[in-house]
């Protein structure tokens, strides 16, 4: 059970460990004990209900120091504080993570000290979900994880199985030793292994203003560029973020340059490259503008409304013409002759390779959490199965560095 020889990068981490309210609290305890036998220093927060399902006695024996639930010690008046708390973790695993938390935390409540203390933290966050299955299944909670997700907390996924209810399903919370792993593997020296490179991405849609109340976009929601980003900052690269017009919150460890028109992102994108190691192409670019935007509303009349549109300049072109020995690496969306056409894009704008989606391709391209994707140079094609935007974009990560 105890795993904790592959935990080695736990050493001196300093892990505050968030209990809640679930019958899983149980297992908080080998999970605490996992941490400290891999060397982790463990401050255990918890909620009033969690000390119902374990004692704080067992936390603090286990975790070998005081455990905290309030605000403050209505003894002595000490004030129990969650800044000091957020900016003393180098993580903040909240293991069992309940529906009511998880809400909670989605929506900024801070009602107690373990949710002040979330609120406040600098570090990775973590949470390891523990439910019935129809709770675990409920569209509120799964919205809740994604926007979890969406906010770069790391999620544990829970296990299927027989549930305290009698019910047999998904939400038992994963295994400590799951848990810990994957603490673990943030702290892994390979996701560092860009450091010291810096990389210029591209993401989200333009936008092109016809009047001051209209515009010309397209269906990008940013989350594929934005995964992206966040892969290449989690490896210890620099990251510049050229962002159209998205709802997403910027990742951790990216500098971020918000752009609006396809004119903006151009200037932005080849600022930013000419001090760069290379660029992931992967905004949806109008390309077409309107040759000018009018100053004010246009008004309605009877007649058919005729704007004259202009090309806009192709980023990825200019940045190809440049390339030097940087590596630079395109996105093609298609909906027919994907191939053919992801590999004219290839060529005519020198990519090191090109990442193709297709719009025929159920749960490819715009704005779902997932994408289907063939990575195409010029030594052939790889396919890959559909998976989550993320996931691809580990792919996208891991075949940049074996090209760098
Ligand atoms: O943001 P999401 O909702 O997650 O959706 C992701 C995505 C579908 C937007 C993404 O996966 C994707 O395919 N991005 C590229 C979309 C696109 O505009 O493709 P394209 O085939 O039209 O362009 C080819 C390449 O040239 C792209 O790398 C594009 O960024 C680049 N380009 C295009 C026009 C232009 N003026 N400048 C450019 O740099």
């Amino acid at each position: 059970m105890e795993q904790t020889n592959a935990c080695n990068n736990l050493k001196g981490r300093h892990i505050l460990l968030g209990i809640t309210g679930s019958i899983a609290a149980y297992k908080a305890a080998m999970v605490c004990r996992l941490l400290k036998t891999a060397g982790a220093e463990v401050q255990v927060v918890m909620t009033a209900l969690a000390k119902e399902f374990i004692t704080p006695l067992t936390m603090a024996t286990l975790s070998k120091n005081p455990i905290l639930v309030e605000f403050f010690d209505p003894e002595n008046g000490q004030w129990n504080s969650h800044v000091k708390l957020g900016e003393w973790a180098d993580c903040f695993l909240i293991a069992p993570a309940t529906a009511n938390t998880m809400a909670k935390m989605v929506g900024g409540i801070a009602d107690n000290l373990l949710l002040t203390s979330y609120l406040s933290a600098r570090c990775p966050v973590v949470v390891a979900p523990a439910m019935d299955l129809d709770m675990y299944a409920h569209p509120a909670t799964q919205q809740n994880l994604r926007i979890l997700a969406d906010r770069h907390v790391g999620i544990v996924e829970p296990g299927d199985g027989e549930l305290a209810s009698g019910l047999v399903g998904k939400g038992r919370m994963a295994e400590p030793d799951e848990i810990v792993a994957f603490v673990n593997e943030l702290f892994s020296e390979k996701k560092k292994s860009l450091e010291g490179k810096h990389f210029v991405v591209t993401a989200g849609a333009t936008i092109e203003s016809i009047d001051p109340v209209r515009f010309i976009s397209n269906h990008s929601s940013g989350k594929m560029g934005y995964a992206i980003s966040e892969e290449l900052a989690r490896r210890g690269a620099r990251v510049t973020l050229v962002s159209g017009r998205t709802a997403l919150d910027c990742p951790p460890g990216v500098d971020r340059v918000d752009v609006l028109s396809a004119d903006e992102m151009y200037e932005a994108t080849v600022e930013a490259y000419g001090r760069s190691d290379g660029g992931v192409m992967c905004a949806a670019v109008a390309d077409y503008t309107p040759l000018e935007a009018a100053d004010h509303k246009l008004k309605k009349s009877d007649d058919d409304l005729v704007i004259r549109l202009r090309r806009t300049r192709d980023i990825a072109a200019r940045l190809g013409a440049e390339k030097g020995s940087r590596l630079l690496v395109g996105f093609a969306l298609e909906t027919d002759h994907e191939e053919v056409n992801a590999e004219s894009k290839l060529h005519k704008k020198h990519f090191d390779f090109i990442v193709l989606n297709s719009l025929r391709d159920a749960g490819a391209g715009f704005r779902g959490d997932t994408n289907k994707v063939a990575l195409i140079d010029d030594h052939g094609r790889e396919d890959l199965p559909l998976m989550s935007k993320r996931d691809v974009a580990v792919h996208i990560v891991d075949k940049m560095e074996s090209l760098l």
